[in-house]
């Protein structure tokens, strides 16, 4: 009776003690379909050139959140933040600002699985959630909407690291 629910149990924890990360083998057994961000900043710094961006994302429910940070040359905005890793180096994310005048941004979530190819997933943030602030040289702009979020549409692609 009592054997049948600990069965689970232990395959997850075989899978974590095995690997730090992920084995792609295993991932088609795994429903992931969802990326989970925590404590997610993007923001200019006053009086300097520069723009920072810093998260937590959980790619899988059995592995500790990964920690993704950037920073980008951008004058009181928030810039373009190009393809970085993350301090687990399969996972890696860019931040891109879209429009011309409606200066919303979209985050790209990638998660390398080897040969078996790229998950990728995709957030829109608004422009309303970027709020400028400060006066003269002072004015910059952060993100203000929430810290934590799902990005949801997480889709397998073509791998991005030329193999
Ligand atoms: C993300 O959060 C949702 C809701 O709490 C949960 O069902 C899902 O398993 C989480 N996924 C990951 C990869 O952490
Ligand atoms: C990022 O990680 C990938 C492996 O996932 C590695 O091939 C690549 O060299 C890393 N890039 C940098 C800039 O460290
Ligand atoms: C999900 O993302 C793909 C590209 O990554 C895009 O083609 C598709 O329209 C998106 N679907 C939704 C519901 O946003």
């Amino acid at each position: 009776m009592k054997l049948t629910s600990v069965a689970p149990l232990l395959t997850t924890a075989t899978i974590a003690a095995a690997a730090p990360f992920i084995d792609p083998v295993i991932l088609p057994m795994l429903p992931i379909n969802v990326f989970n961000v925590t404590d997610f900043y993007a923001g200019s710094i006053p009086h300097s050139v520069w723009s920072t961006t810093k998260f937590s994302i959980s790619v899988t429910t059995i592995q500790p959140p990964t920690l993704c940070t950037a920073e980008t040359q951008s004058y009181q905005h928030v810039g373009d933040f190009t393809q970085t890793n993350c301090t687990e180096p399969t996972v890696s994310f860019t931040l891109t600002r879209t429009g011309q005048t409606d200066q919303g941004a979209e985050l790209d979530i990638f998660w390398a699985l080897g040969d078996k190819g790229l998950m990728k997933g995709t957030y829109l943030i608004p422009s309303s959630q970027f709020v400028a602030s400060g006066l003269g040289t002072s004015v910059h702009e952060d993100y203000t909407g929430p810290r934590d979020f799902s990005v949801q549409n997480v889709t397998l692609v073509k791998s991005i690291w030329g193999n």
